[in-house]
């Protein structure tokens, strides 16, 4: 098929708009545009890739998403080898570093040396030819790594092609990659609400995720890369000095630490190595400690190296971020759910500057697991802003009388019995509202955004409401009087009227909402949401049944019997009739009726820009008892198809599937 002139120059156009927008944000932090607007460009570059799937070449910003599986990882045998470095752990052993670098340069003035954190990730080496990257490769042994081309190439800070052109036609880049503690802590956050492990630290979730042989894995992790070094270079140095040459890399797109400095002497190092350290606990990332390079290439040559890191670069060293201390205590929180988690009350610590009291313990098995004992000397490690944790006990200082932890079999806040279900790690307190402590956990989810959005009620103010006994429920919230809130802790009249005006607006709700404020075990958003319309009243689904639940889209067994328990606790349902006579109101809902289900059973996909939100298009489906799914298969039986819609048209045009488009899908819709 012969592309129209006008496309091939559209393709190519998107792609450079793409490539700059990509830049500015993941190399620069400093993005130009909104992400609906990158979005949308995206989406014309795959609609322009699917109509002509020649124009696709392998640096398009299409191709990070990850590709088939490997195998295995291919071996790479690195032509210049990837060298360690020597650690300095003191201010003595960098004076001694700097001193043996001036013996062996004949010239005795000051050196200069360029500086850099050192991260805390895996070294990586990229290979560009002709500005193209065409490998990256781990550092394995040194002389031979693993090829990770696939997953290096969806890390958005990577370029696929290096932005202008006087680049050496063959340049290795070296660096390293790493996960910002952001997209870390995320990441965990998500693996332990689904009973998963999680990552120990940072480092292990970067290694884990770009040893994925499943590419796909990996462009759905927020890994990023820093470039601090060279392998093969075609036509010799990039420049005299070894901060010239980093600045060349930015100049080509390259991510580079904006915290690379030129220093002068030792002085300068040191004076370098405490500013890191101060700002250490700001960085978005884990270091472990300071590289210090020496900046002028000619002296680097003159350096040489010995064995496997050269003469002229030296780390310094951050002390230890695991520190020793005392199990004072193990204290029970209890949450939400009535879920008890132990917290270590320890002997107060310092690790890497942080004054550390607390660490989490997870449940009764992993305290079980790692042997720990209340009175046992612990290893505290603290990583970045990582809640600090126990890693293990030193068993040689176990006091004879440390002491074994035993899960209460009483809820310490309200004295109602603490049930275990043998499938479960978590104990629980079976008070429910009964008890303040999931009273006040309670309240703080229904006022939460997602919930009934209760602007200004934050968690310090429902303490406050809930240890007073202001209130009891979410109920006692719409009985709050300016009188009393203005005399609260940091409140004023001001903040006391926001508050109650918040609490008027946020009577006016949906069905979706309300369900997902009160709380009911395992109904998360997208749960409560699926409720509602498929009851459309709180009355309807109060007499629902478990079997009847379970026809409900994303409600399985479990989440069927908690909502059942849920409306069956006399309790709850008062609260509820009390929300509902403070003036707690949602518009209604149409039902569908059985002469509605005009599309029972049919598998819906939409795709494309349309004129109104996907969400809107898909209820109108749903009411109808149509199925809407997110991908295109054989058991598609329509593709509703906006404009620019990509690969999932081509996909259904292959695989015979009826494609609509928005006038045909509204006259579907009505008949
Ligand atoms: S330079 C010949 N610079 O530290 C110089 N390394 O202990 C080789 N690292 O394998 C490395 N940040 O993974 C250099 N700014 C930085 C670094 C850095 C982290 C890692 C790298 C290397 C290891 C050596």
């Amino acid at each position: 098929m012969t592309i129209p002139d006008s496309d091939f120059n559209r393709a190519a156009e998107l792609r450079e708009q793409i490539n700059l927008h990509n830049y500015r944000y993941y190399v620069l932090d400093d993005p130009q545009v909104p992400d609906s607007e990158y979005d949308r460009l995206m989406r014309e570059l795959q609609a322009l890739e699917a109509r002509y799937p020649s124009l696709i070449t392998p640096e398009s910003p299409t191709q990070r998403v990850g590709g088939q599986p490997l195998e295995g990882f291919g071996e790479v045998q690195h032509q210049v080898p990837m060298l360690s470095l020597d650690n300095a752990f003191t201010d003595q052993e960098m004076m001694e570093f700097d001193r043996r670098v001036r013996e062996r340069l004949v010239a005795t003035d000051v050196v200069h040396y360029v500086a850099e954190p050192k991260l805390d990730g895996l070294a990586i080496s990229l290979r560009y030819e002709n500005g193209v990257l065409v490998q990256a490769a781990t550092r394995g042994d040194g002389s031979q790594g693993e090829d990770v081309t696939q997953n290096v190439r969806t890390i958005p800070s990577v370029p696929l092609r290096l932005m202008g052109d006087d680049w050496p036609a063959i340049l290795e880049v070296r660096g390293e990659i790493y996960m910002p503690l952001e997209g870390f802590n995320q990441l965990n956050r998500q693996a332990l609400a689904k009973g998963e492990k999680g990552f120990a630290n940072p480092r292990n979730a970067a290694a884990g995720s770009l040893r994925q042989l499943d590419s796909r894995i990996t462009a759905q992790r927020p890994l990023a890369m820093y470039c601090y070094g060279f392998g093969e270079i075609s036509d010799g140095p990039l420049a005299e000095t070894q901060s010239g040459s980093i600045r060349r890399l930015a100049d080509w797109g390259l991510r580079v630490s904006p915290e690379m400095r030129v220093l002068e002497g030792v002085e300068g190092c040191l004076a370098y190595y405490s500013l890191i350290g101060e700002r250490r606990a700001t960085l978005d990332y884990e270091i472990d400690g300071v590289v210090f390079k020496v900046d002028s290439l000619k002296q680097q040559k003159q350096l040489g190296f010995v064995s496997r890191a050269p003469r002229w670069a030296i780390a310094q060293k951050f002390p230890a971020q695991e520190e020793m201390t005392r199990l004072l205590a193990i204290d029970i929180q209890v949450g939400r759910t009535g879920a008890l988690t132990p917290v270590a009350r320890l002997e107060p610590v310092t690790v890497a500057g942080v004054t550390v009291t607390n660490a989490t313990l997870h449940n009764e098995d992993e305290i079980k697991r790692k042997d720990i004992r209340i009175g046992d000397t612990v290893i505290i490690r603290r990583a970045g802003d990582v809640i600090p944790q126990i890693v293990r006990t030193v068993p040689d200082r176990r006091p004879p009388d440390a002491l074994l932890f035993q899960m209460p079999d009483h809820c310490p806040v309200c004295d109602s019995d603490v049930i275990r279900d043998e499938s479960e790690a978590v104990a629980r307190c079976s008070g429910g509202l009964f008890c303040p402590a999931q009273r006040r956990e309670a309240i703080k989810h229904f006022a939460s955004r997602r919930a009934l959005d209760i602007e200004g009620l934050g968690d310090k103010l429902v303490d406050q409401l809930v240890t007073q006994e202001l209130i009891k429920t979410p109920a006692d919230l719409y009985r709050l009087a300016l009188p009393v809130l203005e005399k609260l802790d940091r409140m004023g009249k001001r903040s006391a009227e926001n508050l109650l005006k918040a609490l008027e607006k946020s009577k006016q709700t949906t069905l979706g909402r309300f369900l997902f404020a009160l709380g009911i075990r395992e109904v998360g958003e997208t749960t409560a949401h699926s409720l509602a319309n498929h009851y459309g009243s709180l009355d309807a689904l109060k007499l629902a049944d478990a079997e009847a639940l379970q026809l409900v889209p994303d409600v399985g067994p479990i989440v069927a019997e908690h909502v059942v328990a849920f409306f069956r606790q006399s309790h709850n349902l008062e609260v509820i009739q009390s929300l509902l006579d403070a003036g707690i109101h949602w518009p209604p809902i149409e039902i569908p009726d059985a002469a509605s289900q005009t599309l029972t059973g049919k598998v819906f996909v939409i795709t494309g820009t349309l004129s109104e939100p996907r969400e809107a298009i898909k209820q109108r489906l749903v009411l109808r008892g149509a199925k809407v799914t997110g991908s295109v298969s054989k058991k598609t039986d329509y593709l509703v198809a906006g404009e620019e819609a990509g690969s999932k048209r081509t996909k259904a045009e292959a695989l015979g599937i009826t494609i609509l488009n928005e006038a045909e899908l509204n006259a579907l819709l009505e008949q």
